[in-house]
């Protein structure tokens, strides 16, 4: 495995991926978008900070590349997209450098409520000046918007300094809220009644432009605001607006819509601005943190197949991983098995949950059916990351469900699959610790072990059928290994699974369809 460190990286890091024996580290950084499109086909893993742009092209070119590791939280430098319909994972690593990021927030806060960088270049500019007059933030009123990771170290920080801290998170639970002391507000109350308001949210469609001239025209006059999030989640040309009709006294910035920030932008010539250039995370134990963190995500990635931290698939942790991996392996035989059985253009997958696996987190093994199905028709180019992706695009739904309603099994996965013609069923669950078994097939309930090729045929359950197939596979030399047989009623319909020992070929397949009392004959090959 070939791993590219292409952005400055902690020296702990890139250790940790030395020490882990048969995965080659190269360190290369400030390439170009062309002298990167040009490396990247050598690569199986790459690890960026926020410099290096993965964009479209940069995955286009990428013919190894499994995996992108984000030493850092924000992969808005990543197009995680075209790296999801590569099948390629993107981790970051979320919880490095959050104290450091909630302490450069309550810093600049400070620094702003106190004018001390003005303060700082008027002193070194050899004046003396006294008039830098500031306010205490004691008892007044902070605003936060995102109570996340890092909003939510920066609101116990800001009530450790006695302020009242109200928050706006639309997706934040009251009981949460309530546990670390702050009051939770629709986002116009928080406008109106925020002395100091710090962004935490991450940049999405729905957070650029969050705060607008709209906004800003709700805000208590004398609002001073902080951006240790991303650039963009403010309007900058609003803010600079905002600023000169005095409702906002001050802004500390350390994003910008554009980075590294133009000499150009305005704000930088208001004295009510301050600014630094991408700091939140900068610090010792922060780059450390996130080195260590990224390092041992990819080699655990390469060495374990744990996911952990991705934000394109769902996380499978060595804990997971040793609890789901049958069910992962009986999920992408359900899909197989159903691909190669149904007709028709598919709609719909259903895939039904009951018994103790509801207990689990089951979104990795509905993946495993997805890409179990569409290998069938893709190849082998599907994986987790890219199975949800080919579905939606293809027009395919998916829809999961659990249920505590219980079975004759532990535990059952119940998948169904709609086409323009036809709805069929087939469920699995798993003997002993890891033995998958098919256990129903539409209406019949059979027990085949779902492996190589088998003969699967329905038949009008009248004597002779059975034996006449027996016969003809024989007489093709084809040999059985097993056979399972269910049936509706006696004398009703029944489905057969009959196990062989090598591919049923076209010819034979074709003469078992044109015998008396056989609805449909299928090989599927697991
Ligand atoms: P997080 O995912 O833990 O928290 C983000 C919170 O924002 C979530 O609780 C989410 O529910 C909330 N949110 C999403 N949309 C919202 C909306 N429209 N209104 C209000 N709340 C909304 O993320 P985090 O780890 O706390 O990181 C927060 C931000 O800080 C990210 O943008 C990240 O990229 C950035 N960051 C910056 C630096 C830096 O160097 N300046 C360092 C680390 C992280
Ligand atoms: C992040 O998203 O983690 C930060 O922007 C810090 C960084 O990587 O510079």
């Amino acid at each position: 495995m070939k791993v590219l460190v292409s952005d400055r990286l902690s020296e702990q890091g890139i250790e940790i991926l030395k020490k882990a024996g048969d995965i080659g580290v190269e360190v290369k950084t400030g390439l170009t978008a062309e002298q990167l499109i040009a490396e990247i086909p050598k690569y199986d893993g790459l690890i960026i900070r926020s410099a290096t742009k993965v964009t479209a092209n940069i995955i286009e070119a990428a013919k190894n590349l499994k995996v992108i590791g984000r030493a850092g939280i924000g992969v808005d430098n990543v197009d995680v997209d075209a790296a999801s319909r590569k099948g390629i994972v993107v981790m970051n690593t979320p919880e490095g450098n959050i104290i450091t990021t909630a302490e450069h927030a309550i810093a600049m806060m400070l620094s702003l409520a106190r004018k001390i960088p003005q303060a700082n270049a008027s002193v070194k500019g050899k004046k003396w000046e006294r008039g830098f007059m500031g306010i205490e933030v004691y008892n007044k009123t902070l605003g936060i918007i995102g109570l996340g990771r890092i909003g939510s170290i920066v609101a116990s920080r800001a009530k450790g300094l006695s302020m009242n801290v109200i928050a706006s998170d639309p997706f934040i639970s009251k009981e949460r809220a309530s546990n670390l002391g702050v009051e939770v507000v629709e986002l116009s109350e928080l406008f109106r009644r925020s002395d100091f308001i710090s962004i935490h949210t991450p940049k999405t469609s729905e957070t650029t432009y969050l705060i607008g001239e709209k906004e800003f025209a709700m805000m208590k006059k004398g609002v001073r605001i902080i951006n240790c999030a991303r650039g963009g989640i403010i309007n900058e040309k609003a803010l600079y607006k905002a600023i000169k009709d005095k409702i906002v006294a001050g802004a500390a910035l350390d994003v910008f819509e554009k980075e590294p920030v133009s000499p150009d932008n305005p704000l930088l010539e208001l004295d009510e601005v301050i600014c630094t250039p991408h700091l939140g995370a900068s610090t010792d134990e922060a780059q450390e943190n996130v080195a260590i963190d990224v390092a041992e995500q990819i080699v655990d990635f390469f060495k374990k197949g744990q996911i952990r931290n991705a934000v394109n698939v769902p996380s499978i942790s060595a804990e997971l991983l040793s609890k789901i991996q049958p069910y992962l392996t009986l999920g992408e035989k359900l899909g197989s098995f159903h691909a190669q059985l149904i007709e028709g253009g598919v709609k719909e997958i259903m895939v039904k949950y009951s018994g103790d696996i509801v207990n689990l987190s089951v979104k990795p093994i509905t993946i495993s059916i997805i890409k179990g199905f569409l290998q069938i028709f893709v190849g082998e180019g599907v994986n987790m990351v890219n199975a949800p992706f080919i579905a939606k695009e293809r027009g395919i739904e998916v829809v999961e469900t659990t249920t505590s309603e219980l079975h004759d099994f532990a535990s059952l996965v119940s998948v169904t699959v709609k086409t323009e013609k036809e709805e069929r069923l087939i469920e699995g669950t798993i003997f002993g610790k890891n033995d998958p078994r098919i256990v129903r097939i539409d209406e019949y309930w059979v027990e085949a072990s779902p492996s190589g090729n088998m003969l699967l045929f329905s038949n009008i359950d009248t004597p002779g059928v059975i034996g006449k197939i027996g016969t003809m596979l024989g007489s093709d030399n084809i040999n059985i290994a097993g056979m399972q047989l269910g049936r509706n009623k006696p004398r009703g319909n029944a489905v057969s699974i009959v196990n062989v020992d090598s591919p049923i070929p076209d010819e034979t397949l074709s003469k078992i369809r044109a015998m008396s009392n056989i609805i449909y004959a299928k090989m599927i090959r697991l």
